[in-house]
């Protein structure tokens, strides 16, 4: 696959809400890395929208997009490229990360740099997120970061995230910071109705029953931007609210169940609930006719 393909500038999302404040300063961000690389950390629970404000911020700008797993780096030397072998020679190929930090106003976007197996895969990033801004690989050379290049780095943070590495304080004094929260109600509401076309009292509805999920701590059932999101489709396809929240939240029946009744809250579904074992062949096959109690 050739690089230029990863490097692509991403489809705006038309239904995407952030803080007027956070715009502002992004906006901020864009118009300094005009004078040098900037780094910006964005933190916040899974699910909040972390990787989607760094997709938004590219479309937006306009700018190319390559996304890195950081989490899955194992020791230094995996960013650049790697020794092959092909027809009894070896060759060094070289790794979309290095076009993509010579790629002049790319976005570069490091996912879960909190999450990588050891500390020493971290070693090469550093170079390029400090002061000199480049770095010497042997089979290529001086690398040097392009004019307009933005980092991006994405981080879950929380006490729910459990054998996340610190990341190194040295590292981390050079970003700028976003925290994401969750959404208010109220713009939570707008994204279910825009992204599934659900009707408001469809919306508030669903929200309804999350929030009173979301407080009670007891619980322990974290719900996501993804996870109402993923609820709301369900039921925009016209599943119970209950269906759709087992089949969203890994959560059993029964555990459901007991959780609606600790929160005090109705699901006010109608539909009946589909608690029978069926043939799983095509709906107009004469074998769905065959259904076990
Ligand atoms: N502010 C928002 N406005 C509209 N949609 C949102 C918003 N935040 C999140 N979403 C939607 O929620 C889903 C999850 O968002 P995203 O993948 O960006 O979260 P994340 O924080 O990167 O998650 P993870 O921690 O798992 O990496 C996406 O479908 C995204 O479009
Ligand atoms: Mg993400």
């Amino acid at each position: 696959m050739s690089s230029e393909k990863h490097l692509r500038i991403p489809n705006l999302d038309p239904d995407f809400f952030i803080l007027e404040r956070d715009r502002v300063n992004l906006e901020r961000f864009a118009r300094l890395s005009e004078r040098h690389p900037v780094n910006i950390m964005v933190t916040g629970s899974q699910g909040c929208g972390k990787s989607s404000l760094v997709r938004q911020f590219a479309a937006i700008y306009g700018r190319p997009l390559a996304t890195f797993q950081v989490g899955l780096l194992a020791e230094s030397g995996q960013l650049f490229g790697q020794q092959r072998l092909q027809s009894g020679e070896t060759y060094f190929k070289e790794f979309l990360f290095s076009k993509a930090i010579q790629t002049p106003g790319c976005v570069i976007h490091l996912e879960e740099i909190n999450r990588s197996e050891t500390p020493h895969a971290l070693n090469e990033l550093f170079s390029v997120l400090s002061e000199d801004r480049s770095i010497w690989i042997d089979e290529l050379g001086t690398v040097k970061v392009a004019p307009g290049v933005i980092f991006f780095a994405t981080m879950n943070e929380g006490e729910k995230f459990t054998g996340v590495e610190e990341i190194d304080a040295a590292l981390r004094d050079r970003f700028y910071y976003i925290q994401l929260e969750y959404l208010p109600h109220e713009v939570e509401k707008q994204v279910l109705v825009r992204k599934t076309g659900l009707s408001e009292s469809g919306a508030d509805r669903i929200l309804n029953v999350i929030n009173h999920i979301r407080t009670n701590e007891q619980a322990g059932v974290s719900v996501s931007i993804r996870h109402s999101l993923m609820i709301a489709e369900l039921v925009s396809l016209g599943a119970s609210l209950r269906e759709a929240l087992v089949y969203s939240l890994q959560i059993s029946r029964d555990a459901l169940e007991s959780l609606l009744l600790s929160v005090h809250v109705q699901t006010q579904d109608t539909e009946a609930e589909l608690d029978r074992y069926v043939v799983y062949v095509p709906e107009s096959s004469p074998a769905t006719e065959k259904v076990f109690q």
